[in-house]
């Protein structure tokens, strides 16, 4: 069999999520734009999405989240070394979302550090995290992808809005002896790709720099489906080819929760049956990094991935940005 080359792996202890109480229907928001639950349905599988409360900032979300995925873990937050938190909507510039949550759970040892991947970073900080725990420099992290994308929403534009809702979710790492053989547990490989060409196709039109402002979300639907069904799959048989798993052989694909017809397009086209897919979008709405550990941890708490399952996580996102990681759990 394969293997893969380091004295340490990462291995998956638990996963937690957390969606802010408040829900807001297609119903309820055709009463807003012109728009109607069947289109929603239809175009994207989305029946609902969560939206923070005022005041409800995304450290808030990544806290309860981090604080469900330690629960899960048998874990005490002292025992976290790392903190990687994969967001676009940080509660503040600065500083970081992820020391506001290390505060929050009382951490004051190790570090705590943002990502900036939009939709694709929570894979981006599982695969950083990966990087840290194999060189041996960490022993724990807590990867987490938050978000309050209804803050940068624009309520009155129905092609967007539709499209998102807040959440977040959590995974804890721990850095394990290895011999590397395929079979043992841990983040097998993981494979990020960029393309900044594509700026105009997915992006929000302000930031501190540029305008000074917060901004809104911009985005050329159409164009951004087609990448995401033509490229993301790179990614995905990327981790195939340097493992030598084949999609049969696979148990689990859990993508980024965007929309459902790309996840479905996606897996056919990887070769992945369809009884093989986790999909979570009609609950939640696009929660942009928050997506595939909110999958993750739905799947997980429901008994789906169980230990020793092959699980293949991946993500598209405004940069372009997209990865895979392919995980023994
Ligand atoms: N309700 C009703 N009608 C709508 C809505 C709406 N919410 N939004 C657009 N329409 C209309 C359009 O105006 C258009 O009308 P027209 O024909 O009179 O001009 C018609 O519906 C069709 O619009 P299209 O844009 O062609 O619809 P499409 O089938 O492409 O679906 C959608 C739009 C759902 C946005 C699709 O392109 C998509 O899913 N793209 C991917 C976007 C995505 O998932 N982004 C996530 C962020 S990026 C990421 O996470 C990777």
């Amino acid at each position: 069999m394969t293997t893969v080359n380091s004295q340490f792996r990462s291995v998956v202890l638990g996963v937690g999520s957390y969606l802010p109480e408040k829900t807001l229907t297609n119903d309820e928001l055709a009463k807003l734009v012109d728009t109607s639950d069947e289109w929603i349905v239809q175009r994207t599988g989305i029946k609902e999405r969560h939206i923070a409360a005022k005041g409800e900032t995304t450290s808030m979300l990544g806290e309860k989240a981090a604080r469900a995925a330690l629960a899960n873990a048998g874990l005490q937050a002292d025992d976290i070394d790392l903190i990687i938190v994969g967001t676009s909507t940080p509660d503040w510039t600065f500083p970081s979302t992820a020391t506001q949550i290390q505060a929050a759970l009382g951490i004051t040892h190790g570090v705590a550090f943002d990502l900036q991947a939009v939709c694709s970073g929570f894979v981006f900080a599982v695969a950083t995290a990966d990087k840290f725990l194999r060189s041996g420099s960490h022993k724990r992290a807590l990867v987490i992808g938050a978000e309050t994308f209804s803050r940068i929403i624009d309520w009155e534009d129905r092609t967007t809005c539709v499209l998102f809702g807040d959440g977040a979710g959590a995974m804890v790492l721990e850095a394990r002896a290895s011999t590397g053989s395929l079979d043992e547990r841990g983040v097998l490989t993981t494979h990020l790709r960029s393309d900044g060409r594509h700026r105009a196709k997915l992006h929000v039109d302000g930031g501190p720099s540029a305008t000074q402002t917060v901004g809104h979300l911009r985005m050329e639907g159409k164009e951004v489906f087609k990448f995401a069904v033509g490229k993301v799959t790179d990614v995905v048989a990327d981790a195939f080819a340097a493992t030598g798993i084949t999609p049969e052989q696979l148990d689990w694909f859990v993508p980024h929760q965007a929309n459902r017809r790309i996840i479905d397009m996606s897996a056919q086209k990887l070769g992945i049956a369809p009884e093989k897919v986790i999909a979570t979008v009609h609950l939640h709405g696009n929660t942009s990094a928050a997506s595939v550990p909110l999958a993750l941890s739905v799947a997980a708490a429901d008994g789906r991935i169980k230990q020793g399952d092959l699980v293949m996580l991946e993500a598209v996102g405004g940069g372009f940005t997209w990865g895979s990681a392919l995980i023994r759990w």
